[in-house]
């Protein structure tokens, strides 16, 4: 039911500054902007493969969102995965599933609804519906692969994201680290001592195209990145709060 991550949602200061570094230098394209009043946020959608980065600047720092922004920074705040939106909601309404809407409504993905972080593990998790229409994204140089979710109960976390969203466990080589798949991508998650304690969404991997060209866009940008042999990842300082793995190959 579940069919990809359509979009991860990153709040920022500044949607003209984000747009610095995620238009200008990943060189993501820029899909749409609009206003989105009912959450009091100027919104953004970015192509990054079968999946979107969503950018969130807040109009007013007492909603929702800026009272994120003033208590945690910038960062990742919300997974959302394209599903048939009614049947989902119908579902997880009959198993007692605690939802911050009870019904979908209009957002920047479609017809959206989310569902309470306390549901999923501490994740804030919207279900979007696009437009039946909606065109296709254009290529862009970086595709998201993963986002990484840190757990003090990684196992139990990831049977409730299974329970929930019905997503296929990959298969890994043992260890405290689930991976689930969703579309062409998949949900990592990691013991929260191995991301520095964090609990809840840390990190994206992302797969470069052509990775020389990206190195060279970075070093241009001067950013605060670590850099290996085929991958790279920037820091926060850099990225408006969100850990990119960056790599050359195409994951398994
Ligand atoms: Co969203």
């Amino acid at each position: 039911m579940i069919r990809r991550i359509h979009h991860v949602g990153i709040v920022v200061e500044r949607l003209d500054v984000a747009y610095r570094f995620y238009r200008d230098t990943l060189g993501l394209p820029l899909l749409k902007e609009a206003t989105l009043a009912d959450q009091g946020v100027r919104a953004a959608l970015l192509a990054a493969g079968e999946s979107e980065i969503e950018l969130l600047e807040p109009l007013d720092p007492a909603n929702g969102v800026g009272r994120f922004l003033a208590r945690r920074g910038e960062g990742l705040h919300h997974l959302c995965f394209e599903t048939d939106v009614d049947r989902m909601l119908a579902q997880l309404t009959g198993r007692g599933i605690e939802l911050l809407d009870a019904a979908p409504r209009p957002g920047l993905a479609g017809r959206v609804a989310f569902l309470h972080p306390r549901a999923c593990a501490g994740v804030l998790v919207e279900l979007a519906s696009p437009p039946p229409h909606a065109p296709g994204s254009p290529p862009s140089p970086l595709d998201l692969k993963r986002l990484v979710i840190g757990s003090r109960e990684p196992r139990e976390t990831a049977t409730r994201l299974q329970s929930l969203f019905d997503l296929p466990e990959v298969a890994m080589n043992g260890g405290p680290r689930t991976m689930l798949g969703v579309g062409r991508g998949a949900l990592l998650v990691v013991p929260a001592d191995e991301v520095g304690g964090i609990e809840g969404m840390v990190a994206l991997s992302l797969v470069a195209q052509d990775f020389a060209d990206l190195m060279e866009r970075c070093e241009g940008a001067t950013l605060a990145c670590l850099r290996g042999t085929g991958e790279v990842t920037i820091e926060p300082a850099s990225s408006h709060g969100v850990h990119l793995h960056i790599s050359r190959y195409r994951f398994p």
